[in-house]
């Protein structure tokens, strides 16, 4: 597990940017970032209905931002392009958290740079916690059955160097690594009780898709969606998770059989970044191996019934039709490899004088989100919001919670309540989580005033 750093009482934590020497493999020793550490960074714990200050110093010899992506707080400290911090430079924004519990997570967001960034470990976990998951019966011992899982992969040189070179393909449908790790690890088991088992699930890749599913067929109960407690478990047997997104789902472990959390091959490609060589179980490949151990107290037996929180059923007969697609590079742009600022959303590519449109504070809106050539996990900032439905049908089950990033697999329309301020210096971001594409021009930007 990420180290647990606790803020809830102190209502106050420090990060700093650094560079580091992490050994993925024997022998490795590979220049990584993290913070606060060589790679990626602890697991920030914050209350809900305080207000939280952060430090965060940049050691790094490079300009970054640290966005907290699902924290519903003014686009003043949101950490977006505009909220830089230069080399050597300290950020202290003041965080007014109010919001139900959450896992949220952060990472860098300078524009252009992103995905070089987060490649290198600017990013890590953010619990929101309201101090009831007890009262809820949910698994809460941190690292022992809540477990928090970063799944990300990378490709290395035969240097061992993380490989950040970009091929053709890449450009166009976003970093594919050849190489699964869980918080930053690779190969690792997980050791749990015999119990019921808490898994946070944050999809921190750059764009590798995971269908997951447990190998002997058990199925995942799902409690949490990015924006917080459901109303009660979702049985699922399978659960697709696109970047950015976060679910938490309970695992029962109680017969003391292990088992292996597996995905199929990303769904945006299939020609190529093959996993596991493509072997035998149907293209499926290892994500993470359990392993109950009996000595390991069972805290929770039983699935809880009643988590607490909601799934949206807001009134979408009112709101104002906003319509955006997410568009790839086409023509002669796509045959010079996608470089430079040819994704856009609606015809337009991100530029950082630019505010795209502005909305009204209290205002609720229907978004119309549309994916051209394949799928595009589209995320706004300052919001959670309500899938209203997926090309025309109810959504699927997994999107029935409050979401902030949705993977758009033809078209969504999504409802949100723009309750937070945005001023034109500080404005919200809108944009595809595929970190190349982000990089590349699909992104927005709107105020809330
Ligand atoms: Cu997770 Cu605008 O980002
Ligand atoms: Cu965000
Ligand atoms: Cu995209």
């Amino acid at each position: 597990m990420p180290p647990l750093l606790d803020a809830t009482t102190s209502g106050h934590f420090q990060l700093e940017a650094l560079k580091g020497r992490t050994a993925f493999f024997e022998s490795s020793n590979t220049e990584t970032w993290g913070f606060n550490q060589p790679f990626l960074g602890p697991t920030l714990r914050v209350a809900t209905g305080q207000s939280t200050k952060a430090d965060v110093r940049n050691s790094l010899d490079e300009p970054i931002t640290v966005h907290w992506h699902g924290l519903l707080v003014p686009g003043d400290v949101d950490g977006g392009p505009h909220q830089r911090i230069a080399p050597g430079g300290v950020w202290s924004p003041e965080l007014p958290i109010s919001q139900p519990a959450a896992t949220v997570w952060y990472h860098s967001h300078a524009h252009g740079a992103t995905a070089r960034q987060v490649q290198m470990g600017l990013a890590g976990v953010m619990q929101v916690a309201d101090g009831q998951d007890d009262a809820r019966g949910l698994p809460s011992n941190y690292g022992i059955d809540d477990l928090t899982l970063v799944l990300q992969d990378r490709r290395f040189t035969r240097r061992g160097t993380i490989d950040l070179s970009l091929s053709m393909p890449d450009r166009m449908m976003g970093f594919l690594g050849d190489t699964i790790l869980v918080n930053g690890q690779i190969g690792t088991t997980a050791v749990v009780p015999k119990g019921l088992v808490r898994l946070r699930l944050l999809n921190g890749s750059n764009a590798r898709i995971y269908d997951l599913a447990l190998s002997d067929g058990r199925p995942m109960h799902l409690v949490a969606t990015d924006g917080g407690y459901l109303d009660r478990p979702i049985e699922l047997s399978a659960l697709r998770i696109a970047p950015g997104e976060r679910y938490e789902i309970l695992v029962d472990f109680s017969n003391g059989s292990g088992v292996e959390l597996t995905s199929g091959q990303n769904p945006n490609m299939m020609m190529g970044g093959m996993m596991g060589g493509g072997n035998s179980r149907g293209g499926r490949f290892s994500v993470l191996p359990f392993t109950p151990d009996s000595s390991i107290p069972a805290q929770i037996k039983n699935l809880p019934t009643d988590l607490g929180g909601s799934r949206p059923t807001g009134d979408a007969n009112q709101a104002s039709v906003r319509r955006l697609s997410l568009d790839m590079p086409m023509g002669m742009g796509m045959m010079r490899g996608g470089s430079g600022r040819q994704f856009s959303i609606s015809g337009s590519s991100f530029a950082m004088d630019r505010i795209n449109f502005g909305v009204t504070q209290g205002d609720v809106e229907r978004w119309t989100v549309s994916a051209n050539m394949m799928m595009h996990p589209f995320h706004i900032h300052g919001v959670t919001f309500q899938i209203l439905s997926e090309n025309g049908r109810a959504p699927q089950l997994q999107n029935t919670g409050w979401k902030d990033t949705v993977l758009v697999n033809g078209s969504v329309d999504l409802l949100a309540r723009f309750d937070q301020p945005a001023p034109a210096d500080a404005p919200y971001m809108y944009h595809c989580h595929i970190l190349e594409h982000e990089d590349g021009g699909m992104m927005g930007q709107f105020t809330v005033g």
